[in-house]
C-alpha cells in the first residue's frame, strides 16, 4: 500500500442535490483525508481542458455543458491507495451498472449526471491536482 492523492470533483448535480455533506462522510468514513477543497463555476475553457482526454468523443460536447451548468466542489483525498479507494466509493461510470452503495449507484441519474469525477490513475491525479490547486494549493495534515 501506498500514501497517494487523488482529484475529486462533486458535480453540478451533486451539488444541486445537496450531497456535500453525505459525500464527503463517505470519503472520511473510509478513512480518506481531506487535504485541499474549493467551490468553483467552471468556464467552458476549463471543462473542456480538464477533460481533454475525451475530446474526440460524442459525447464531448455534452460532457462540457454538463460540467459547467452549475458550480462543482473540488477537492484533494489523501490516504493509503487513495485513487483507486475513490474509485470503489464513486462506483462504475453507468449508474446503472455501479456496485450497490456507491455514489453513483445511490444518486446517479445516468452515464453522464454521475454525480462524481474522481482520477482514474497515478499520472492524471498530479496532473489533475495540479490543474486545480497548483504547486502550493494542498495543505498537509500535521495533525
Ligand atoms: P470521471 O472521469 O468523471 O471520473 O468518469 P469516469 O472516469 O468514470 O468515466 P470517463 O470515461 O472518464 O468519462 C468522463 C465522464 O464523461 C461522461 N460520460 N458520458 N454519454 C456518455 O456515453 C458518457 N460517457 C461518459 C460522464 O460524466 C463521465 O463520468
Ligand atoms: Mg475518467
Amino acid at each position: 500500500m501506498a500514501v497517494e492523492q487523488t482529484l475529486s470533483i462533486i458535480k453540478p448535480d451533486g451539488v444541486q442535490k445537496n450531497l456535500v455533506g453525505e459525500i464527503y462522510g463517505r470519503f472520511e468514513k473510509s478513512g480518506l483525508q481531506l487535504v485541499a477543497a474549493r467551490m468553483m463555476h467552471l468556464t467552458s475553457e476549463q471543462a473542456q481542458s480538464f477533460y481533454a482526454v475525451h475530446a474526440e468523443r460524442p459525447f464531448f460536447s455534452d460532457l462540457v455543458s454538463y460540467m459547467t451548468s452549475g458550480p462543482v466542489i473540488v477537492q484533494v483525498l489523501e490516504g493509503d491507495d487513495a485513487i483507486v479507494r475513490n474509485r470503489e466509493i464513486m462506483g462504475a461510470t453507468n449508474p446503472a451498472e455501479a456496485d450497490p452503495a456507491t455514489i453513483r449507484a445511490d444518486f446517479g441519474e445516468s452515464i453522464e449526471e454521475n454525480i462524481v469525477h474522481g482520477s482514474d490513475g497515478v499520472e492524471s491525479a498530479i496532473a489533475e491536482i495540479a490543474f486545480f490547486f497548483g504547486d502550493d494549493g494542498v495543505c498537509p495534515r500535521t495533525r
